[in-house]
């Protein structure tokens, strides 16, 4: 190595053949002059070419808590000064130990035991496995198959993706993964049953209880993603849905996965989505959030009837980094300062200026909108006539083509989000502040300006 000649700066053409970068048309990719994140402090993210990025998707919902927090940083740092791996499998370690008690604490009702993984998709796995084995466990034989939502998304494992299985996402694997019984799922933006939140009785749940009726003896769970259905188009779901799920699955002998990797950790206002209508389902799933982003680590969380079942039988899964010590010292740092600066009232006055601007840019733009704690999202195909959007859309343009120039014009503007399909989302970290909202706003407001001058140069 030269020590004279420094190395150069990776430019996007460096990088763009070798890394395979995951949900990207890699072909158009490596044309464009995509973000290189040399530096992320706090909500920002800083390019290799001097460009400074606020954060708005939490780096894929992730950082909750904005990038490289020092509390979590050090203790991280501390744990690998002792120790890196420590396998789960017959041994334990101490930061382990005192998670799954704060777990324990922290989750409703009996949701005492849990069992770690690293990404979201391999603690779907965890749960769907777990949910089989306790019908087996407890005797009962031909329950393994699932109900899922339509428009749910559970990760990109095999097993996951049979219960969130999309279309755009799945379509080559149609053949291959064992899906589950599909259920409507709430579409409060546009209810085919032409009701209003004041008016609404669920009537969506009937096609759920129709499955269910039909199919109960041989179902071991039902998954679901609380309140908001998160990659399927950021759908935000009425709490009674959850209420009537929870009791489907306790009068047909059924068990509930609640899939909170997207939204547990005060994402829609309460310390987990369940929580907005006091459901306790029987397998809590975790991720994300857990660490703020700081390490890879979910988590399965089984109530005692669950974990009971498993009495002197083995539950043969394993995920290499399960429980991995420096995730779990994260994981206890991240649980102090949701604590100690009480994010809960902050996501309250957050949520409601997060309201206040997407209303506003959603009635500039004519466009169906909704948000829930700090997700707020703008259908663009939902357009009111006369409308900006609207105008757009007769000139012949797509509604999920028009989603991509607004969210374009927000990363001009200094602000990161991508767009999915038609939907414009924001899920910037939980914590912003005054300065941060002047900036979305101002993006927002470019993304409009970016609508109404579009096709017309
Ligand atoms: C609800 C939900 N479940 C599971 C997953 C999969 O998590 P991971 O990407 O960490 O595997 C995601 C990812 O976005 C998710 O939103």
């Amino acid at each position: 190595m030269n020590n004279e000649t420094p190395t150069p700066a990776p430019t996007p053409t460096h990088a763009s053949n070798l890394t395979w970068h995951p949900d990207t048309n890699m072909t158009q990719f490596k044309q464009t002059n995509y973000p290189i994140i040399e530096r992320a402090q706090g909500f920002y993210m800083h390019t290799t070419d001097g460009r400074k990025l606020l954060d708005g998707i939490s780096s894929w919902w992730c950082v909750s808590l904005g990038h490289s927090r020092s509390e979590i940083v050090e203790r991280m740092i501390n744990s690998l000064k002792t120790k890196q791996h420590v396998i789960l499998g017959g041994m334990a370690h101490p930061s382990v130990i005192e998670l799954s008690q704060k777990l324990a604490n922290i989750t409703p009702g009996s949701l005492n035991h849990s069992f770690y993984a690293s990404d979201g998709a391999s603690a779907v796995e965890a749960a769907l496995r777990m949910a089989i084995q306790y019908w087996t466990n407890i005797g009962v034989q031909g329950k393994n198959r699932f109900i899922a939502l339509q428009d749910a998304y559970h990760g990109d494992t095999m097993g996951a993706i049979g219960v969130g299985f999309l279309e755009s996402f799945h379509e080559p694997l149609a053949e291959v993964v064992n899906r589950a019984h599909v259920a409507e799922s709430p579409n409060c933006l546009q209810c085919p049953h032409g009701q209003q939140p004041k008016t609404c009785n669920v009537e969506c749940f009937h096609s759920m209880k129709q499955i269910v009726t039909k199919y109960h003896s041989e179902v071991a769970a039902i998954i679901i993603e609380p309140m908001v259905q998160g990659a399927g188009g950021v759908k935000i779901s009425p709490a009674k849905y959850m209420t009537k799920l929870r009791k489907v699955c306790d009068d047909y002998n059924i068990l509930l996965i609640a899939d909170e990797i997207a939204v547990g950790f005060y994402r829609t206002g309460e310390l987990f989505a369940c929580n907005h209508s006091n459901v306790v389902p029987d397998i809590l799933v975790l991720g994300k959030a857990l660490t703020a982003g700081h390490a890879p680590m979910s988590v399965a969380i089984a109530n005692e009837r669950v974990y009971n079942s498993f009495e002197n039988k083995i539950f043969w899964h394993s995920h290499t980094f399960g429980g991995y010590p420096s995730a779990c010292e994260a994981a206890l740092a991240v649980l102090d300062i949701y604590k100690k600066d009480d994010i809960y009232s902050t996501v309250k006055g957050n949520g409601k200026e997060l309201r206040r601007i997407i209303h506003h840019c959603a009635q500039r733009l004519g466009v169906a909108h909704e948000t829930i704690g700090m997700v707020g999202m703008m259908k663009l195909s939902i357009a009111e006539k006369g409308g900006c959007m609207a105008k757009a859309v007769q000139r012949g343009e797509r509604a999920a083509e028009l989603a991509k120039v607004f969210t374009n014009a927000m990363v001009e503007a200094g602000v990161f989000v991508r767009p999915l399909g038609d939907v414009v989302y924001l899920w910037a970290p939980l914590t912003i502040e005054a300065r941060e909202f002047d900036l979305i706003q101002h993006a927002l407001n470019k993304g409009v300006e970016a609508i109404e001058s579009f096709g017309h140069s």
